[in-house]
Parts: C-alpha cells; structure tokens; sequence
C-alpha cells in the first residue's frame, strides 16, 4: 500500500516535470494550447483570480489584417507561457454605422479592473476608411473578464480641460495660442493640445497603468504623436477624470508602457516611425505627475534573428509592463509584420532596475 502511494507520488513529480511549461522563442512562433501562433497584437496583460490574461490586437493575415476585421482577442493561463484562447473579447461590429466598424483601426487594447468590479478596456480607435486623424479612444466594459466588452464610448477626451501645469491664471485663450503647433521633424506642422481644446486631445498609442494606491491612469500618444498625455480615471475608469498633464513633449514618443519601483516610475516608449522599429527611450519620474526625465536607451544585446540591436530595439516596439509575483518586472514587444500582419511577433525580456534608479533590458533568445 505504501509503496503503492509513494510510487504515485513519485509518478505524479515525475509527470509535474515533464510538464514544466516551455519557454517561448522571442520573436518566433508561439503557440497557443491548440498549436496556433498568439494572435493578440500591441497586447497587455492583467492578473485576476490568480489567471494571466492577455489581450491584444487579432490580426487577419496579409495587408489587410492592420485594420480590425474581428477585434480584440483574450488568452488566459496560469504560468505565462501555456495560453489559451479565450475568444474575441471585444467584438468590432457589421454595422457600417458604428463607430467600430469592421475595417477600422483598433490598436494597442489594454483592460483594468474598476473599483466597481468590472473590467475596462481602453484602446486606440480610427474610424473605417478615415486614416489616422481622429486618435479616438475607445472604452469597453464587461462583467467578465474575458468578455463580451460593450462599448461604452468613442471619441476624444479631455475636451475644455487644462494639463495640471497651467495654473488658474493662466487658463486664456492667449496660452491655448502658445500651444497650437510645432513643426515636424518630416516637415510639416503636428498640432499641440491648444488645437485640440474644444474638441477633446488626440490619443494614439496607449497603455493603462494602475498604481498602487488604485488610481488608474490612461498614458497615450497625443498632439499628433509628438508628445505624452497622462490623464487619471474616474473610479469606475469609464472616463478621464480631467486631471491630465503632458510628459515629453516634442520628443515624439509612441508605444508607451509603465512601471513603478520603489517610488519611481518608469515610462518605456519607442520612436515615431510607424511600423519599422526604431530607437526605444524611457523616462523616470518620482510622481506620476512629473516631472519626468528622458534616460536613454534601456535595451542592450541584439537579436541573432536579425541582427538588431539597441539602435533598433531588437526589431521590435514596446506594448506593455507587467510584474510576476517574485517581484521580476517584465516588458512585453511586438516585431510587427505590416505585410502579413498576423505573423506579427512577440518578444518578453526582464527588465534590470538598478539601485540607481536606472533600468536596461537585456536581449535572451527565449522567455
Ligand atoms: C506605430 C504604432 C502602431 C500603429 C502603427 C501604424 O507607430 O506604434 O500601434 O499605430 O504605427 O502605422
């Protein structure tokens, strides 16, 4: 009898081993429970009932999958490496009218849990076949986790609201003018919040971003691209709360993502080129509100599948931070495929915090 226990306990750590989750090729495929490569693109995660859940963009294959033809896609799984799809969470509409259209842009989608117990997304939405110009944000609530998310709004934010930093005396038309455009590095002019006053600020590249006093902060690409917006939620993180400030301004940061140490925040983004990769940045700051101080370059190494380094982040863009419960702090990328959009990549490095309060992320083949 005893033996026969004992022999079973041993059969049961023998098979535990065998099923060590397997680690995930950065920049290969990785394979879903079913076999199939992760189709959730400019992704974030959240951590509930103890379940990973990721969310991101599902991607069609070829040109055609850079816009939304389904919507946003939820993963779930409990060791970071074995997913399992969930589903649409998310669903992009047959209704020519709605502001979700399939065939519109819906990007970089990121969900928190709101004080009231429900789950909210927030993503980066164009309207089908009108561009990048409106830089809408979309907002999407559900009772569950991985869905069904119903929209709750699309449009700007913020309009007739002033960053923090302008103080009440301040608060003319006169500043609104000091604030309507800068020239850009490829010519032309972006427009600055000014521009946007009346009608709400634009907001591309996105990331939410829960600190640990549970204020929720929505962190996005505004002014068109050239510098980053932080507005604080409402409780219920159905909206911006109107206290919102810029950071980096004039420095053309997209893609951005957050973490907080030991009082610091650290705010990883890329340049602005699109779909080619480029040069990432951060910045660290003591408060949320700032100021926040441009650091360089936090990747190192290089990427052995194509030769890329630092000067072009491995190939790949920020999308998201995420913090296992050992304490490691992990930054999650994509190395897009703009011509086959479904093969789209994804790369999960450490990152390094130094008692300096500086951070770098160092290439490793897998995750
Ligand atoms: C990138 C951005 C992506 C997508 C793309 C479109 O810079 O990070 O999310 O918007 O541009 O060209």
């Amino acid at each position: 009898m005893m033996l026969a226990a004992l022999a079973g306990c041993f059969a049961a750590h023998f098979s535990e081993a065998a099923q060590a989750p397997k680690r995930l090729p950065n920049g290969g495929i990785w394979p879903d429970v079913d076999g199939v490569h992760i189709n959730a693109h400019g992704g974030g995660l959240l951590k509930e009932g103890g379940r990973w859940y990721w969310f991101g963009e599902h991607k069609i294959a070829g040109g055609a999958g850079n816009k939304a033809w389904v919507g946003v896609s939820c993963y779930s799984s409990d060791d970071l490496r074995t997913w399992k799809r969930e589903g649409v969470a998310f669903a992009v509409s047959k209704d020519e009218a709605s502001p979700v259209a399939e065939g519109c842009v819906l990007e970089r989608p990121k969900v928190v849990k709101a004080a009231t117990g429900k789950f909210v997304m927030y993503a980066h939405l164009e309207y089908k076949g009108r561009g990048y110009g409106a830089a809408a944000t979309l907002v999407a609530v559900s009772d569950a986790v991985t869905g069904p998310y119903s929209l709750v709004s699309a449009g700007r934010m913020d309009a007739a609201t002033w960053p923090r930093e302008i103080a009440a005396g301040d608060r003319t038309d006169a500043t609104l003018r000091d604030y309507t455009r800068i020239p850009q590095p490829w010519g032309g002019f972006a427009k600055l919040w000014g521009s946007h006053f009346g009608e709400g600020q634009m907001s591309r590249d996105q990331t939410l971003f829960r600190d640990d006093d549970g204020a929720t902060y929505h962190i996005f690409a505004s002014e068109d691209n050239s510098t980053l917006h932080i507005a604080k939620l409402t409780d219920d993180c159905l909206a911006h709360s109107g206290e919102w400030t810029r950071l980096a301004h004039g420095d053309w940061t997209e893609a951005p993502a957050v973490l907080k140490r030991d009082g610091w925040y650290y705010l990883i983004g890329s340049g602005c080129t699109g779909w080619r990769p480029n040069d990432a940045r951060y910045y660290r700051a003591r408060s949320i509100w700032g100021p926040w101080e441009r650091m360089g370059n936090p990747a190192r190494g290089v990427n052995p599948a194509n030769g890329l380094g630092p000067e072009k982040t491995w190939g790949a863009q920020s999308t998201f931070i995420f913090e296992t419960d050992d304490g490691t702090a992990y930054a999650l990328f994509d190395i897009w495929k703009p011509s086959n959009a479904i093969d789209g990549r994804y790369v999960c490095l450490p990152i390094d915090v130094s008692d300096d309060h500086t951070i770098s992320i160092t290439w490793r083949d897998e995750f």
